[in-house]
């Protein structure tokens, strides 16, 4: 009885497979909600389930209130991978990136770090969530790639591979063709790595365009007592790089580069660095000597700290949020014009009742809990309506979180999106230790 049931089921199973045409790993869209219209949708927010056994972006609509809908599964045409480490975790890649939109390209790109591949997909303006494959993957050049900038302009997307093939590597962007890869823009890092590699420490983490574009960055954690550094490479016009890229270490107590964030109009990154809290680079003064960030950078403890690795830049409010995968805890931290950086401090009466005495106010960093064991990584910042929101990937609680940001310092979690239930049930597969990346695209 026992295994007559198991064979109905899993003829079932195969029936159904036959229906729909294709193994399910294999069906390009898997539809997570049915909807009319896209009426009322803003945008959409990415992942993906970087599963070793077939990779897939999930897209949510994002309405007009900041809130997501679970929207559709779209294959990704190549294989999800996991570094190696030691307990194996959430944050497979090391990295932020491995997702990208370009509201100005009106493209997604995706990396496939199981493949060597980049997938690139067009977004339709109307309705986000609707990505549609553009040409066939292409071969990053290297091995394990796992983190994607995109140029200002749509026009150029640049790979970080990690493993032992690694380094970077430019594309221009064709809209029919999909991504063509650049002439003299394969730069190698050099790094003793394998295939996966091994970190977090000693892999690689991010990759970005400077602010004004003549500029691409890669970051490059550290094996402590060995600091890591950021590889900076100019870009001539012609999108060509230079053949050798300047390294930059952090500030002293600064150890492990992870995410870069631009700070606006200042020729400067916000880097996480989980060794410390967050470095800053000044990318306008020369390093010393020894290679250590000079001018007015620094390494800005967080204290409690276990893991800040991620990063984002709210225009309205003129903070960076940080997540931390160890404590669950979003950070809000302001870079001043002097490129000072600081946890935002509130000032909130310790007794609500005596709001008008100032002996009773007390300053509160403005650190916003998300739970322990959510293991929060990748986010990013969109706005909606005018307003701006924060969202999370809470990898462990295979959740996305939404912050709305309505002044400095006043972050609200409004929602808590599961999504492990909703992608089980459409028959793929999901795993807390694979997901990875988060960006959004918001309607113009
Ligand atoms: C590269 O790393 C491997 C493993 O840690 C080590 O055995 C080897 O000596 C390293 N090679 C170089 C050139 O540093
Ligand atoms: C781009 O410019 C650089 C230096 O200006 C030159 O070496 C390179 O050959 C050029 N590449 C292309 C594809 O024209
Ligand atoms: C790049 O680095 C190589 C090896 O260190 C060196 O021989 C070469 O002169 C450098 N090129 C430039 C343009 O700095
Ligand atoms: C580099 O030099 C700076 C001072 O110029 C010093 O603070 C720093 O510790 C040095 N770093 C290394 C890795 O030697
Ligand atoms: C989360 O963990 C921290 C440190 O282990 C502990 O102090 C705190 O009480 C925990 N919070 C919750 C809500 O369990
Ligand atoms: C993930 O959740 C499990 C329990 O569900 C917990 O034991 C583990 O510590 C969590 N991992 C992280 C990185 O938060």
């Amino acid at each position: 009885m026992k295994s007559f049931t198991a064979t109905t089921l899993a003829f079932l199973g195969y029936s159904l497979a036959l229906v729909a045409g294709l193994p399910l790993q294999d069906r390009t869209t898997v539809h997570l909600r049915s909807r009319d219209s896209s009426s009322g949708v803003q945008g959409a927010a990415y992942f993906m389930t970087n599963e070793p056994t077939g990779n897939f972006v999930i897209a949510a609509d994002i309405g007009s209130d900041g809130t997501l809908t679970l929207n559709r599964a779209v294959v990704a045409s190549g294989l999800g991978s996991h570094g190696v480490s030691n307990p194996i975790g959430p944050d497979a890649l090391f990295a932020q990136g491995s997702v990208k939109a370009s509201a100005a390209g009106g493209i997604l790109a995706v990396v496939n770090p199981g493949s060597n591949t980049i997938s690139a997909f067009s977004i339709n303006p109307s309705d986000p969530s609707a990505i549609t494959m553009i040409g066939e993957p292409v071969s990053s050049e290297g091995e394990f790639p796992m983190s994607l900038a995109v140029s200002d302009s749509g026009n150029m997307v640049c790979v970080l591979n990690g493993g032992a093939v690694n380094g970077v590597n430019c594309f221009s962007v064709n809209k029919q063709s999909g991504l063509v890869s650049m002439p003299n823009s394969f730069r190698s890092l050099e790094l003793n790595q394998t295939t996966p590699p091994s970190g977090p420490p000693g892999s690689t983490s991010h990759i970005v365009f400077s602010e004004d574009g003549s500029q691409l960055i890669a970051s490059v954690k550290g094996i402590p007592p060995t600091p890591g550094f950021i590889a900076v490479w100019d870009i001539d016009s012609n999108g060509s790089l230079s053949p050798n890229f300047t390294s930059i270490a952090p500030q002293p107590t600064g150890a492990l580069p992870f995410s870069m964030t631009v700070v606006p109009g200042e020729n400067a990154l916000l880097v996480t660095d989980p060794g410390v809290g967050f470095d800053i680079f000044d990318l306008s003064a020369q390093p010393d000597t020894n290679g250590t960030a000079a001018g007015k950078s620094s390494a800005v403890p967080i204290d409690g700290q276990s893991a800040t690795c991620w990063s984002s830049f709210s225009n309205k409010m003129g903070n960076f949020y940080l997540t931390d995968i160890g404590t669950g805890i979003v950070t809000e931290v302001n870079v001043d014009n002097n490129l000072k950086g600081s946890i935002v401090q509130v000032w909130a009466p310790a007794i609500p009742q005596r709001t008008t005495e100032l002996a009773q106010l007390t300053a509160a960093l403005q650190q916003y809990p998300q739970g322990n064991g959510t293991a929060t990584i990748d986010n990013d910042v969109a706005t909606v309506n005018g307003n701006d929101f924060l969202y999370v990937l809470a990898a462990n609680a295979t959740s996305v979180h939404v912050l709305s940001l309505p002044a400095p310092g006043q972050a609200q979690l409004i929602q808590t999106l599961d999504f492990a239930g909703p992608i089980q049930a459409a028959g793929l597969t999901i795993n807390p230790n694979n997901v990875q990346g988060m960006t959004v695209f918001v309607t113009a």
